[in-house]
């Protein structure tokens, strides 16, 4: 079954609480929020207030995405704040096993994350340690983007790895995605589909999550 993760990036974030809600009600398996530091990437976003925030106030899986340097300074706060996922990049952190490792010990699923210039190699030696791998299929930063067509093929090679050596990761793809290159990511082994735009701007969002899911 292939998850939808809609990026509230593109939501009307003086509402948060209601944006949430109502990607809810049209079917969002979880919500995708992007924490970005201004400094592992250019843009700034949000970070653990509004999640913690967020947390009281919604029951959905917080899918928490973040594009931030040395990402194990903040992880057990992200915990804290209510991540049900966590996600940090290959390329922000010095010990990624001991991350992942700790992320998972805290009962949390643990996601490690490649930019589209890094080979999808060099997360293979990671993958007795993490649940979820996140393809970026844009330059993490921004929303509203278009996807690189170059990142499938990281996706295939991935999802190839995963079956010859066993393991069962769900592999999440970000950036750009809409109903006509969904189909393709989720043949290449794209299990959850990230969302921004072409979810919260659509005027029906339940058609629009419908639409990613069933592509395939
Ligand atoms: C980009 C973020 C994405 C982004 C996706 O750095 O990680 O999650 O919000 O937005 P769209 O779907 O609009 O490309
Ligand atoms: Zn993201």
């Amino acid at each position: 079954m292939i998850k939808i993760s809609p990026s509230v990036l593109a939501a009307d974030l003086s509402d948060l609480a209601a944006e949430v809600a109502d990607i809810k009600r049209c079917g969002a398996d979880m919500v995708h929020l992007d924490v970005m530091d201004g400094n592992f990437v250019t843009n700034i976003s949000f970070g653990l207030p509004v999640i913690q925030s967020l947390r009281k106030k919604s029951d959905m899986i917080f899918d928490v995405h973040l594009m931030i340097d040395k990402p194990e300074r903040y992880a057990a706060r992200f915990i804290d704040a209510g991540a049900d996922i966590l996600t940090f990049h290959i390329e922000a952190c010095d010990n990624p096993v001991e991350l992942l490792d700790e992320i998972r010990s805290q009962g949390v699923m643990a996601g490690i994350s490649v930019k589209p210039a890094t080979p999808i190699e060099e997360v293979y030696t990671l993958l007795d340690h993490c649940d979820m791998v996140l393809v970026m299929t844009v330059e993490p930063g921004y929303g509203g983007q278009k996807l690189i067509p170059e990142t499938i093929e990281k996706v295939r090679k991935l999802k190839a790895e995963l079956k010859k050596t066993g393991h069962f990761i769900e592999i999440q793809v970000d950036g750009g995605i809409n109903d006509t290159n969904a189909g393709e990511l989720i043949s290449a082994g794209a299990s959850i589909l990230v969302a921004g735009s072409s979810v919260f701007v659509a005027s029906d969002r339940a058609a629009a999550i419908n639409a990613l899911r069933c592509n395939a």
